[in-house]
């Protein structure tokens, strides 16, 4: 069914399944990697899970070092986690992620200190906004404060806007006001000094919405108040990556001094009625739904590869204005997208395949950096 057109990444393939647990950096199978090629450009990035931080997948543990030089924790971090109870922090995988990235050298961004999903059972339906400032100031000071130059970056709140630009209704929009998100940038700057702190969301980059955002950060800076980034999550879909509304964001925002990231890249390639990321929202399964079970067509993997290669091209031609592209997970098997909006599905949004090897979509988007110039060492 999927003729596989790049037999030079089989090798590839080959060499980190094989290399797996032993040192892969020293494998001469490996041919390609995507933080080397774009070394000179971007950081490029993945989003972890528990057993991917551990270093239980052995085709992750091998992949993730050669790949990438950023990782986000896919929900370690987030505060039903990592602060379950009012004095109770759970700081283990956390912890582990810190010495992940030293040994790796790979830059660690925090995800996330506030955000209206995750939340710990205790604070979830807190009617006194008085304990709910409590938790905000409790809950930002002690785990910003603890990975204060130990993360590169924070993302300090996630998903603070509607689609039409205006302030989610959250419980901390209703009871701290809609200073929020500034004095949640404030208490991080004040413990966090030595981490970047940025803003991050879906769909930030459809007009409206990228207009709520643009204001959102001039209110802080207004403030006085660092920002150094925002991140455009990314969760695309197959045939209709929004390039021009990219652009356009990629420039808008970086002309307000910030870092530019797309944060959390996927291209859904199943049947979906909406665009975005609210993990709130379901959709009714049926069998038209899952169309791919037994694996992807051939047209699809193509429009799939040149979707990659259209975006990566764009990002290129403004690489001085974005610091890191990161993947939301490694492979396709892992991808939050085969159980949301619909659980049970077989998805196909990211460059690596169910065993780890590297998809068309991989080579395309090598092939940007290394194509017309000397074979890449
Ligand atoms: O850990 C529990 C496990 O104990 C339990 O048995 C299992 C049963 O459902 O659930 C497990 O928790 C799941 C968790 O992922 C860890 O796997 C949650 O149900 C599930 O809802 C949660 O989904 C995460 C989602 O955020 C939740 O909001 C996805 O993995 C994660 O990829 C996704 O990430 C978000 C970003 O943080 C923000 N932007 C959108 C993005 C995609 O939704």
């Amino acid at each position: 069914m999927i003729r596989n057109k790049f037999p030079s990444l089989l090798i590839l393939a080959g060499g980190l399944l094989f290399s797996a647990g032993i040192s892969a950096q020293k494998s001469p199978a490996i041919i390609a990697s995507l933080k080397d090629v774009f070394k000179n450009d971007f950081l490029i990035g993945a989003a972890l899970n528990t057993d991917q931080i551990e270093e239980k997948e052995p085709n992750a543990a091998a992949l993730v070092p050669l790949q990438f030089n950023a990782v986000t924790p896919e929900n370690i971090m987030k505060a039903e986690i990592i602060h379950p109870g009012w004095n109770s922090y759970n700081f283990d995988v956390a912890d582990k992620l810190v010495a992940y990235g030293k040994k790796y050298k790979i830059k660690i961004n925090g995800h996330t200190l506030i955000w209206h999903s995750q939340l710990p059972a205790f604070m979830r339906n807190m009617k006194d906004a008085d304990s709910v400032k409590k938790y905000f100031i409790d809950h930002i000071n002690t785990v910003a404060g603890r990975y204060n130059g130990k993360v590169f970056s924070w993302d300090v709140v996630n998903e603070a806007l509607n689609e039409d630009g205006t302030m989610r209704q959250s419980i901390f929009l209703n009871k701290l006001g809609d200073n929020y998100v500034t004095e949640a940038f404030r208490l991080a700057q004040a413990a966090s000094p030595n981490t970047e702190l940025y803003y991050n969301d879906y769909n930030n980059e459809q007009p409206a919405k990228r207009a709520g955002c643009i204001s959102l950060v001039k209110k802080i800076q207004a403030a006085g108040v660092r920002i150094d980034g925002v991140g455009i999550q990314g969760h695309w879909h197959l045939g209709k990556i929004p390039l021009k509304d990219i652009e356009e964001s990629i420039v808008e925002y970086a002309a307000l001094g910030l870092k530019v990231m797309i944060t959390e890249l996927d291209i859904e390639v199943l049947p979906r009625n909406f665009q975005g990321a609210d993990v709130n929202r379901q959709m009714k399964n049926d069998p038209t739904m899952n169309p791919y079970v037994n694996g992807l067509p051939d047209s699809i993997q193509q429009q799939l590869a040149s979707d990659y290669e259209a975006l990566f091209k764009l990002l290129l031609k403004h690489k001085d204005k974005i610091a890191r592209v990161t993947f939301w997970g490694v492979n396709d098997g892992q991808s939050w997208l085969n159980g949301w909006p619909i659980p049970g599905r077989t998805n196909y949004p990211l460059l690596f395949d169910r065993e780890y090897k590297p998809k068309p979509a991989f080579n395309k988007v090598i092939e940007l950096k290394t194509k017309n110039t000397a074979p890449h060492k």
